[in-house]
């Protein structure tokens, strides 16, 4: 029976567009150089998501539109439509009907080198790039999680192998949300989550500095001023310390509050030409005034 994996908004329909466009860019630009291009999907879903458009009855100007349901391409299938192809790709997804629909969407592709790892995607990821030379590849890791799934050790490991381009869906608001505006509101489970993320406990003076002491010697509440923007700009300061270059992400969803994600590319290959070509794609995907629906004032 096919499995429904229900999902996203009109953020996910922008977000796949765009890692889509830099994955044809990606092969076409470096085919002739690279026998080996891979393609990592590591939280890969089904292959496929479901988009329910909700009914909406009559109004006096608007005739009344049925619920409609259909099926839409995910992450692995626009992966496996890349042309020209990846000639590996790894599916990682831990939900076991999750990974049983990938099995499937593989065997449609007898001719391809597809592998399906139903396994975390941290230890999946770190375990291959351990495992391979990346002497003589190149690839492009997606990450696409829920919350914030994604440890700094993994994101260590792909900046290190120098040969990887990393998409990630950052989650803002789940970072939002354990950041509480004040240090004493932290739990152990928000800290410890923080810093699996960030890699060390450093976040804790970073985003709550300590201010100087009143006339009665008494130190203020140590408390999180910055904005969802000042946390978007402090992940990618904290980015940008292992990964070669990362680009300015794009906040998502771009056409109505409250920011949920920011979508970026970080680029692990030192070379100036790789670097440059990475940004000369990536800059023109993430600009958020290619994006931008206009609409017509309200009357
Ligand atoms: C937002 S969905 C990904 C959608 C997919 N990229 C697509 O476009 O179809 C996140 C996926 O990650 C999977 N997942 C969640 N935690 C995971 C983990 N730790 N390791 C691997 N997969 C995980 C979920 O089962 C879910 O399928």
């Amino acid at each position: 029976m096919p499995v429904d994996h229900e999902f996203g908004g009109q953020h996910t329909e922008l977000k796949l567009s765009i890692v889509e466009g830099y994955l044809n860019a990606y092969t076409l630009a470096l085919r002739t150089y690279f026998k080996h291009l891979w393609y990592i999907d590591a939280f890969a879903g089904t292959g496929s998501r479901t988009v329910r458009t909700e009914r909406r009855g009559a109004t006096l100007v608007e005739t009344p539109v049925p619920e409609v349901i259909e099926k839409r391409r995910g992450s692995a299938q626009i992966a496996l439509d890349v042309n020209p192809a990846f000639d590996f790709i790894v599916f990682i997804e831990k939900n076991r009907n999750y990974a049983a629909a990938l099995h499937d969407l593989a065997a449609k592709y007898l001719q391809r080198r597809i592998f399906v790892a139903e396994e975390d995607a941290n230890s999946a990821l770190k375990s291959l790039v351990a495992n391979n030379s990346w002497l003589d590849k190149r690839a492009v890791v997606f990450l696409d999680p829920y919350g914030m799934e994604v440890e700094w050790t993994t994101l260590q490991a792909l900046a290190g192998t120098e040969a990887i381009d990393v998409w990630f869906l950052f989650p803002l608001a789940g970072l939002f949300r354990q950041a509480t505006r004040k240090l004493t509101d932290i739990d152990d489970h928000k800290r410890t989550a923080l810093t699996r993320m960030f890699g060390s406990d450093s976040w804790e003076t970073e985003l709550y500095p300590s201010g100087a002491p009143d006339m009665f010697g008494d130190l203020p509440e140590r408390r999180r001023e910055l904005d969802p923007r000042g946390l978007e700009r402090y992940v990618q300061r904290r980015l940008s310390e292992i990964f070669a270059a990362v680009l300015d992400p794009l906040a998502l969803p771009i056409d109505r509050g409250p920011q949920m994600f920011s979508l970026f590319l970080c680029i692990s290959n030192k070379s100036p030409e790789a670097i440059g070509l990475a940004r000369r794609i990536g800059n023109y995907l993430l600009d958020p005034k290619r994006h931008l629906i206009i609409r017509p004032p309200t009357q």
